[in-house]
């Protein structure tokens, strides 16, 4: 299939490194002779037909910007099959051969659906979860884990004075590789996260203790989204310890901000591979990082493949906290 122009958008939660990704996608789109359209706000984008002409100069600029300068969205009408058809009607209106979709498993199944209705798409992860099984790493996750790192230092300053126990939400939808990195980093007394199954007394309350008695005097405790009422885990453990603590969600912050090198340079080869698939009509794969290496899989086959958290890791991260 020979493809004249591309489309390109980003879909679900935004994440750092999402427009360096994009600049990637249009400069080598265009250094390979095809054209390239920026649908704006994700799939909603195509059923509203916005689109922006990119040309090399749209993409000035933003490689060091957070956010996506396409905007985004979760698509309700992107996820019935009319809505995929009509979609796929839409981007034949628009001249659109094919798709590059940054985003996370949600935005792959949509890319997946489209590829079967007859436009090829190619996706790129991005989301700062890190929690798309295919590959080992996501664009944005290390800004996340890097702005989230900071936040809780500033937390531990303040905990270290009132000799208080801090207890951090952070960010992962259902999913613990950014409250495992993140506790690793800032030596977290405990770590909670939905991959491993903890114990309130023995893995909180009783490590807690064991190092009060020791002569520990301020605590950080993480947990990730979703686990449990963090305010109310907070409560339980001022009362089981005799600890003052509180509790702070992160939130939408750690979805901010410019993105590191790393995320800057996995989204500029992510992009690159993505349109050198698409170039050749190659649609219905995702790009992905693994040993090393940027490689490419089934869409289908990476959406059916497993994902999880090494017990060790975090066994290791609590046996040095104390
Ligand atoms: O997937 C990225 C993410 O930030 C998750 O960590 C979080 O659970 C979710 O998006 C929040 O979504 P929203 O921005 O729609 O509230």
């Amino acid at each position: 299939m020979q493809i004249k122009t591309i489309g390109v958008l980003t879909s679900g939660g935004d994440a750092p490194g999402m427009n360096a990704a994009i600049r990637s996608v249009v400069r080598t789109a265009i250094y390979r002779g095809m054209n390239v359209k920026g649908i704006v706000n994700g799939y909603e984008g195509l059923f509203n037909k916005e689109v922006i002409d990119m040309t090399d100069r749209s993409v000035s600029d933003i490689i060091h910007r957070g956010g996506t300068v396409l905007g985004t969205a979760r698509s309700e009408k992107f996820k019935t099959k009319e809505g995929v058809k009509e979609a796929a009607q839409c981007c034949r209106e628009l001249g659109i051969d094919g798709i590059v979709v940054i985003g996370g498993d949600g935005s792959f199944r949509g890319a997946r659906d489209l590829s079967l209705e007859g436009i090829p798409c190619v996706g790129i992860p991005g989301t700062i979860d890190n929690d798309i099984a295919s590959t080992e790493y996501t664009i944005g996750f290390d800004t996340a884990m890097n702005t989230a790192c900071e936040m809780t230092d500033r937390l531990r300053d303040t905990a270290q004075s009132h000799h208080r126990c801090s207890v951090v939400e952070v960010m992962g939808r259902h999913a613990g590789y950014l409250a495992y990195e993140v506790g690793t980093a800032v030596g977290a007394t405990a770590i909670l996260v939905p991959e491993i199954e903890y114990d309130l007394q023995k893995d909180v309350i009783d490590r807690m203790n064991a190092a009060k008695e020791d002569g520990k005097k301020h605590f950080i405790i993480v947990v990730a989204e979703n686990l449990c009422d963090t305010n109310a885990l907070s409560k339980e453990i001022e009362e089981k310890t005799g600890v003052e603590t509180r509790p702070t969600i992160l939130g939408h912050i750690q979805r901010g901000g410019n993105p590191t090198v790393r995320d800057r340079v996995m989204a500029t080869k992510m992009g690159f591979y993505a349109v050198e698939l698409l170039k050749d009509g190659i649609g219905n794969r995702v790009v992905a990082y693994k040993n090393g290496e940027i490689l490419n899989y089934d869409i289908y086959e990476a959406l059916n493949m497993k994902k999880t958290l090494n017990a060790d890791d975090l066994h290791i991260a609590h046996r040095v906290s104390r």
